[in-house]
């Protein structure tokens, strides 16, 4: 039976999906290896004996470079703070292994850009944990628009928001940290760029806003740290071919747990989706009756691939950690050399380009255009 060793680096949030994907991908996708989750690294020995024990890894490091010369580990998974990215995907890469990194790419664009330059070098595959591209109702949207659905689309609009930062009494964390990043844009905006880029392609030009809506949060030792991140950012986005656009993004969105929300306009149509109902596609066409027109809901079923691969009943629903299994799927269908669908660094680091030339038009109050990729 073919396998494939598995390193962990990281057990928070993230660290525990990927735990759960790696765990699920073989059941689910049964075309696949089976991993073999070898060896897992957190900031001490203790924490990683402890989370290797409950996802069940087989050795554990309170050093990630321990984990990285460990022969048996064939792909690692980098779930730390995004300003570790680019030294730990990069080491990975050097040492031969395959990477499945978290967003955003790098906090610097010279560092994305050598993590683009150390997965061209390895021949490895590399890619992005951009989950939400990877959703049955997301494909069929994509589906949709090029089947012509809702005519020649002219006008996008997309929003991200959730509340995790919206209490101004809740307590300093490292994503309100300088080195964590620009703060809302690359934490939330690289979402929806990724699914942008899936269906309509990324901007060319670009102007935004960022805002704080508190300007410092207390610590727990007692006292208060100045914010050093923007939690809310709008832009106005233009496309190629004359398509416009809006982005809206918010950490600090009281009653929004987790909003993607899509909306794309066409000549014919509107096709809009919300996460936050991930199993739902609305779709607006101009068929039948002007008087019975309205939007109607497409509930996510088998037909809607790889659905059937979870449930075999329609309406039943897939969540989020479902949508981490399928992309530890399309990341093993690459490392096969199969088609996949994944955001490669290469992708990424376009996603990166929007993001660096909204910040840069926050600084410079302009409009500023996206640098194509080299
Ligand atoms: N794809 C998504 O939908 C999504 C959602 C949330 C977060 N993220 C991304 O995932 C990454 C992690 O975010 P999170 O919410 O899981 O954070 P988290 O704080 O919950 O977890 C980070 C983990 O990394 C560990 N860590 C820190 N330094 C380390 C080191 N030197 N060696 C080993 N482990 C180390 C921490 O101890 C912690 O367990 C971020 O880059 C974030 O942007 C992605």
């Amino acid at each position: 039976m073919e396998t494939l060793g598995v390193g962990l680096i990281g057990t928070g949030f993230m660290g525990k999906c990927h735990a759960l994907a790696w765990t699920m991908v073989r059941p689910v996708f049964a075309e696949q290896p089976v991993p073999r989750l070898i060896h897992l690294a957190e900031v001490s020995a203790d924490l990683a004996a402890r989370r290797a024990a409950e996802f069940g890894f087989a050795r554990s490091s309170g050093d990630w470079r321990a984990l990285l010369s460990d022969p048996e580990v064939e792909v690692v998974s980098v779930t730390a703070p995004n300003a570790l990215h680019p030294e730990m995907a990069i080491a990975a890469l050097e040492a031969g292994k395959h990477v499945w990194c978290e967003k955003p790419m790098a906090t610097g664009l010279a560092d994305a850009e050598r993590m683009r330059d150390a997965a061209r070098a390895s021949g490895r595959v590399a890619i992005l944990g951009y989950n939400y591209v990877q959703n049955p109702a997301v494909r069929h949207m994509g589906n949709l628009l090029t089947a012509g659905a809702i005519g020649t689309v002219n006008h996008v609009r997309v929003e991200m928001d959730e509340d995790f930062m919206a209490d101004p009494d809740a307590p300093f964390h490292w994503k309100s940290e300088a080195s964590s990043g620009y703060g809302a844009l690359d934490d939330f905006a690289v979402h929806p760029l990724s699914l942008l880029s899936v269906m309509v392609g990324l901007p060319e030009r670009v102007i935004t806003l960022q805002a704080k809506p508190y300007a410092d949060r207390p610590l727990p030792g007692g006292g208060r740290r100045p914010v050093e991140t923007w939690d809310i950012a709008s832009a106005l986005l233009e496309f190629a071919g004359g398509v416009s656009g809006v982005l809206a993004v918010n950490r600090s969105a009281w009653g929004r747990k987790g909003r993607i929300a899509i909306q794309i306009f066409g000549s014919g149509g509107t096709i809009a989706y919300d996460q936050e109902r991930m199993n739902e596609t609305q779709l607006f066409t101009l068929d039948g009756d002007a008087a019975d027109r309205g939007f109607r809901t497409i509930l996510s079923a088998p037909v809607h691939q790889p659905y059937d691969r979870f449930v075999p009943a329609p309406g039943h629903g897939l969540g989020f950690n479902d949508l981490k299994a399928i992309e530890c799927h399309e990341l093993l269908s690459r490392i096969a050399g199969r088609p996949a669908r994944i955001i490669d660094f290469e992708t990424g680091l376009e996603i990166e380009r929007v993001v660096h030339a909204m910040a840069r038009s926050h600084e410079e109050r302009r409009w500023v255009d996206v640098p194509s990729v080299a």
